[in-house]
């Protein structure tokens, strides 16, 4: 029965997805795709574009196919290779889909609606302010509630068959996705106690050593992130991320000397960490604790040692993203590697199940 499991016995599996909205922007880039690289020979890496997911909030289609290549596009051009990796589209995997109608048959609809994720978005979508636990009283009573449709509901039950149909090890994503990746252990083990098997392992965070990379936005509060419109994109032209860059949120500046840094400056020097020579780093930390800093300079050199990084990348971004024969060639490939796993363990779940032939 575990004949899937055997295949890839040699490696271990690593599987990630990214929602295709919008671009991928330097925290995907920084805190993803830049470590994916590294794993590259050691792992049976497969990473997927998760387009049935972004369909949980009404995406306008267009944008949405626009998106799917995009950030295909920009995965490439990032460096992740094609032949090394597995890259797929999820909706080209139609076993995802089945699976996801049988998994969940074991999924509880109050555990979905505990879920953190989905009480978020239902509090976007309905316009609720408060952090009130009503949220389930609230869905029900609500009169217009498509606007908090059941694909938002079952979002949980799609990931765990992302990553349970390719028997996954492990599964690089950041702090807000952990409660998704516990929950798929939760479903695995549910399968195999209500089956009586031990078909499906326990999918595990990846540990990449060392403290999660943080990697803030540019409005002085926390993480980049798409929703929170503080991000720089891979995409950016130069005007556009020196505008953005020059508009970074920072404050008076130090009046006396070795004050505290405060939240925005400390944004700043991250991400002065993350591109910047060494000496330059410490020219601006220096210049901040003898108070001669200005946030001008400093703010003008890491736009600088930002577009170092990021404009090869756009130039391989712009020429990959207008040759659709290769894009195209990528997916179907990518497809067909991820089908022949994806299919083997559709089966071997219907056959358990007792969805059997006739
Ligand atoms: N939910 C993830 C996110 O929003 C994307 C995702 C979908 C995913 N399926 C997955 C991540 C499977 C890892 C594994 O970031």
């Amino acid at each position: 029965m575990n004949m899937n499991m055997e295949k890839n016995k040699d490696k271990k599996v690593v599987l990630s997805g990214i929602r295709s909205t919008g671009n991928l922007h330097l925290g995907n880039y920084f805190g993803a795709v830049s470590k994916f690289l590294k794993l590259q020979d050691e792992y049976d890496c497969r990473y997927f574009i998760a387009d049935l997911h972004a369909l949980t909030t009404n995406p306008d289609p267009k944008m949405l196919h626009e998106s799917v290549k995009n950030i295909l596009a920009e995965y490439l051009a990032a460096g992740l290779d094609p032949e090394k990796n597995m890259l797929y589209v999820q909706s080209d995997i139609p076993e995802i889909s089945e699976m996801y109608l049988l998994l969940n048959m074991h999924v509880g609809i109050g555990e979905l609606m505990r879920t953190a994720s989905f009480k978020d978005k239902a509090r976007k979508a309905l316009g609720i302010t408060s952090d009130s636990d009503e949220i389930e009283k609230e869905i029900i009573g609500n009169q217009t509630n498509q606007r908090v449709n059941a694909g938002l509901l079952t979002y949980p039950t799609l990931m765990a068959v992302d990553i349970l149909i390719h028997h996954a090890d492990y599964v690089p994503v950041g702090k807000d996705q952990e409660q998704h990746l516990e929950l798929t252990r939760r479903f695995a083990r549910r399968f195999n106690s209500f089956y009586g098997v031990d078909y499906f392992g326990e999918p595990v965070n990846f540990n990449f050593g060392g403290e999660a990379l943080k990697v803030p936005g540019l409005d002085g509060s926390g993480k980049m992130g798409k929703s929170e419109g503080n991000c720089i994109y891979l995409i950016d032209d130069e005007k556009t991320l020196r505008k953005k860059v020059m508009r970074a949120v920072t404050d008076e500046g130090p009046k006396v000397p070795d004050s505290p840094v405060s939240q925005p400056v400390a944004n700043l020097f991250l991400l002065m960490d993350l591109v910047s020579d060494k000496e330059v780093v410490d020219h601006f930390r220096k210049a901040y604790a003898d108070c001669s800093i200005r946030y001008g300079d400093m703010k003008k050199q890491l736009a600088e040692d930002l577009l170092k990084v990021t404009l090869p990348i756009r130039e391989r971004i712009l020429d990959i993203r207008s040759n659709d024969e290769l894009l195209a060639k990528v997916v179907k490939s990518g497809a067909e590697r991820a089908r022949a796993y994806a299919a083997d363990t559709l089966r071997e779940v219907r056959e358990i199940m007792g969805i059997r032939k006739i």
